[in-house]
């Protein structure tokens, strides 16, 4: 089978190497890197964790970047489409798609929570910025954020978000109508030109307010040495469970983007020094984002173990007390929308050019769709907060026991799903898929291909699917 030129049927190609590197980065940096790994690190201790994850996306998540780029280049097509072609070039089984099925199951189903979630920053950022305004208008511009209000009554703004379904809907309804619209616009002239105005604007306010951090709060050092200093008894299979599934989630893998948006790739561009410098520049924002949330947290004695609510209700009680931090809130959440909106198109630019390859339906069609049935998942996640609070979907079974819909819909992708699909790229790539093909699209020759395919091959596989049974069956240790 002849494989395709960048340039598929669903999209038109990026139109240069910077262009995909700032698409594949916003794909990568995202709510997992400021809200997902700041949390997860903060309530696994620290120090060992971030060590762990670092091992793991050097180790497993820099050469499965490369692997997923180089199918979606190669297979030119959708993610099902590009891992069918290269299984035929390589005369293997078309059953091999599945893996791009998996993939695109995984990103439509994050997809869904992630814009809840993507609601609740929509939320505060209207309420720190009309905060902001007030403080503006009243003429103190550098005023903490809230003023006036308590602290129970600041955490409470989340309980009364969580507590209304119809702002919980209406808030998601925007935030999915915006990545719709985006994606319906084309790659070049939605996905891209949002890559180009949001990645940089994002990493601006982002070193804004980690400078901020540092020079206002005397605790910097305090989050150096808590992110830095590994206590290894912290460490636990769950853990492990955690960290894996945090480097996948956040480097986007084995979510059908990186694939998807690797078959709009020109051939010219060299893909091993591109995937590392996205995996880089995504671990990279990891870090940043742990220095900038780390030193707030602890500069008004907060405590970093606090789950899901650190950014939502501790951060707001930081920036109360902080001078101008009635500014910085607003500014804060306003990054975090940025990240999460160039993630989200990402989400659902993989099903979405599945539905225009597969059923050849126009652009804004299949975005509307797809966006649509999502928002529709999505609405669930929202009401088990409130009407469903009593359900547990998967509650029979014990590592999703106490998990609400969203847990269970988060939990269920990160900890099963994106390692399975993982494992399955890794293997098929280092076993199955043609080698010569594969060698010419990493652009890597002698001792560098071969470390790269030593990871794929025997590193990945084992380590993946290790830390997948650990991670399911947690009495195995
Ligand atoms: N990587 C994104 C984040 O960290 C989430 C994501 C996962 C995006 C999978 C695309 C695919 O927020």
């Amino acid at each position: 089978m002849a494989l395709t030129q960048a340039g598929t049927t669903s999209g038109d190609g990026w139109s240069s190497r910077t262009a995909f590197i700032l698409a594949a980065v916003g794909a990568a940096v995202g709510l997992g890197n400021i809200w997902r790994f700041p949390t997860l690190a903060g309530e696994n201790g620290g120090g060992a964790f971030i060590l762990v994850y670092i091992g793991f996306v050097i180790l497993l998540g820099l050469p499965l970047v490369l692997s997923e780029i180089l199918l979606g280049r190669a297979g030119g097509e959708d993610a099902i489409g590009s891992v069918r072609n290269v299984a035929a070039h390589s005369k293997r089984s078309e059953a091999w798609k599945g893996i791009g099925a998996l993939q695109i199951t995984a990103g439509f189903l994050i997809l869904s929570f992630y814009s809840v979630v993507a609601g609740w920053v929509i939320n505060y950022v209207f309420a720190s910025g009309g905060d902001f305004l007030g403080a503006l208008f009243s003429g103190e511009p550098f005023a903490g954020a809230f003023a006036g209000e308590s602290q129970e009554e600041i955490t409470g703004r989340m309980g009364e978000l969580f507590a209304n379904p119809a702002l919980l809907i209406g808030l998601h309804a925007v935030f999915m109508a915006a990545t719709v619209w985006i994606v319906a616009s084309g790659v070049g002239d939605g996905i891209e030109k949002a890559a180009k105005w949001l990645m940089p604007a994002f990493f601006v306010l982002l070193v804004i307010v980690t400078l901020y951090g540092a020079i206002v709060t005397d605790e910097f050092g305090d989050a150096v040495a808590f992110m830095f200093t590994p206590d290894f008894s912290a460490l636990n299979p769950t853990a492990l469970n955690e960290a894996l599934g945090q480097a996948l989630f956040s480097l986007s893998l084995a979510a059908g983007g990186l694939l998807t948006y690797g078959a709009y790739v020109s051939r010219d561009v060299n893909l091993a020094p591109t995937a590392t410098m996205i995996a880089f520049a995504d671990t990279g924002v990891a870090m940043l984002a742990g220095l900038m949330i780390f030193p707030i947290v602890f500069s008004v004695g907060l405590d970093p173990a606090a789950g899901p609510a650190l950014i939502f209700q501790s951060l707001p009680i930081a920036f109360n007390q902080m001078p101008a931090g009635s500014l910085i809130g607003f500014v804060f959440f306003t990054l975090i929308f940025f990240a999460a909106l160039t993630s989200s198109i990402s989400l659902l630019e993989g099903p979405t050019a599945w539905v225009i390859d597969r059923f050849r339906f126009r652009r804004p069609v299949a975005a509307i769709l797809v966006g649509g049935v999502a928002f529709a998942i999505g609405v669930v996640c929202a009401l088990g907060y409130n009407v469903l609070s009593e359900v547990r979907p998967l509650g029979f079974w014990d590592i999703f026991a106490d998990s609400d819909i969203l847990d269970t819909l988060d939990g269920f992708t990160g900890k099963i799903m994106l390692p399975l699909g993982a494992f399955l790229v890794a293997v098929f790539v280092g076993w199955f898929a043609d080698r010569r093909l594969v060698q010419q699209q990493t652009g890597l020759s002698g001792g560098m291909f071969m470390l790269w395919r030593f990871l794929v091959a025997f590193v990945c596989p084992i380590a993946v699917g290790l830390v997948l049974l650990f991670g399911l069956f947690p009495g195995l240790i």
